[in-house]
């Protein structure tokens, strides 16, 4: 018997950053959006741990102890006192070290796919903690949907949103650091105020009209990023003349999002991003999107 979890990336529609904190962490009001680009990890018994991962980009994703997936399976395993040994398999399709939280994605499907293997019949709440030890952006990717992420990121409060969503996203070579970014951050903006949500962004989504949600995305990160990889510039500024509605970084980088007002205008604007040579392939995904089980 096999568990096969499917889970999206995500994109914040709002990415509102404060100063840094004393545990080194910034305090976010960090609008989560589930977009359908997914990760599957599949959990099979095995007599030890062991982890595979195939995909475009599977050559960047660590195999050792460090992986988040793998790390979530010890996790799990450690909380309920029953033995590791599971072979999980990385189905990768979501960009590595883009800024649409991939890693977290495959740690919140291994604790699914563990969960069901195992039938430990983990709380929601006790996976949402399991998930946050994990990383900032573990609790959303068990969660997907639409979320704002207060604290740094892992506090969740559900968001309604009336609609589907278009989205492009342009994958850039290579990743940018997180952690880096974040230090950009600080030296940019050294006066951060206090993050708070958008009223009219949270409007906006609950309309599902992206003409309305177009003016309000925002990403605090985007100049830290941009400061370093300027490049992206003109992935945004590709976007943006092809038809985007909006564009942005994703999260930390370096993938682009660009949101579009029908399929069709996503489908004319990933056409003018792959023939401008701005990034190394775009792709075109809606949102919001769901985690799914298969057992
Ligand atoms: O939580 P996660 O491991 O995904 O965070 C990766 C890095 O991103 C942290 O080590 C930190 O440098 C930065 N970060 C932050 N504030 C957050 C989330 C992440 O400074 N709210």
């Amino acid at each position: 018997m096999s568990v096969t979890v499917r889970v999206p990336a995500k994109v914040n529609v709002q990415l509102a950053v404060g100063p840094p904190r004393p545990d080194g962490f910034h305090d976010l009001a960090n609008v989560f959006l589930a977009v359908g680009l997914y990760d599957e990890v599949t959990a099979t018994p095995a007599a030890s741990p062991r982890l595979t991962c195939t995909g475009p980009d599977a050559a960047h994703v660590p195999l050792d102890d460090s992986n988040l997936a793998a790390r979530a399976a010890r996790l799990l395993a450690a909380h309920h006192g029953v033995q590791p040994a599971v072979a999980l398999h990385i189905a990768k399709d979501i960009p590595v070290a883009g800024g649409m939280a991939g890693g977290s994605a495959d740690a919140a499907a291994a604790l699914l796919a563990c969960d069901a293997l195992w039938d430990t019949r983990t709380p929601r709440e006790v996976l949402l903690a399991l998930g946050a030890e994990l990383g900032s952006d573990v609790p959303f990717a068990l969660v997907g949907g639409a979320a704002l992420g207060e604290g740094r990121g892992e506090r969740l409060t559900g968001v309604k949103v009336g609609g589907t969503f278009y989205w492009v996203f342009a994958v850039a070579d290579g990743g940018l650091s997180t952690p880096a970014v974040y230090r950009a951050f600080d030296r940019l903006r050294p006066d951060a105020p206090p993050p708070a949500p958008s009223p009219a962004l949270l409007d906006a989504l609950r309309s599902g009209d992206p003409h309305a949600l177009a003016p309000t995305l925002v990403n605090d990160l985007q100049p830290a990023a941009l400061s370093l990889r300027p490049t992206l510039a003109d992935t945004l500024a590709c976007g943006t003349a092809s038809g985007a509605l909006a564009a942005l970084v994703s999260g930390s980088g370096p993938t682009c999002a660009f949101l579009a007002a029908d399929a069709g205008a996503a489908h004319r604007v990933a056409a003018a991003l792959t023939a401008s040579g701005t990034c190394r392939t775009a792709r075109v995904a809606t949102s919001p999107a769901l985690p799914e089980v298969r057992r």
